[in-house]
């Protein structure tokens, strides 16, 4: 029984991890300590990693910009003084009270997602 279930706990992650690569990601422990930052720094409350809020999906701009070596400069820029048509009608207001350091920090790690 003890077994059985056991056996059950290690399918069921092998099953998740496999289909579902990110979800595996989010437990490692630089990812967590990510998505905290993002959390105080104030992006989620437009973002999120996997859908689109008001903001697009975190996975969505890594993939867009995958392969683009200019990406995380410009980016850097776009996230302080804000952005608008890249992804919508909707702008990104200036993020000026995040440091400039956790930005890019925050935008070094979102351009890895996948
Ligand atoms: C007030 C809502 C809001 C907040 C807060 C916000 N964003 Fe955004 N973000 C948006 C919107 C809306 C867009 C799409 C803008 C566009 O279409 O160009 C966007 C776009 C982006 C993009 C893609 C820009 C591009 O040119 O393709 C990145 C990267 C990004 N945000 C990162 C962040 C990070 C990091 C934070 C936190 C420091 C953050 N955002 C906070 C609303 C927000």
């Amino acid at each position: 029984m003890r077994n059985s279930f056991l056996l059950f706990t290690l399918l069921l992650l092998a099953g998740t991890a496999s289909a579902n690569d990110t979800a595996a990601r989010e437990n490692d422990p630089r990812d967590q300590a990510m998505i905290d930052l993002a959390w105080d720094s104030g992006c989620f409350n437009c973002h999120d990693v996997h859908e689109e809020i008001r903001g697009p999906a975190w996975v969505e701009v890594a993939r867009r910009y995958r392969g683009d070596d200019t990406a995380f400069e410009r980016l850097v820029v776009t996230v302080r003084e804000g952005g608008s048509g890249n992804w919508g009608d909707d702008r990104m207001s200036p993020n000026r009270r995040v440091p400039e350091e956790d930005i890019r920090t925050l935008v070094e790690w979102l351009l890895t997602l996948e």
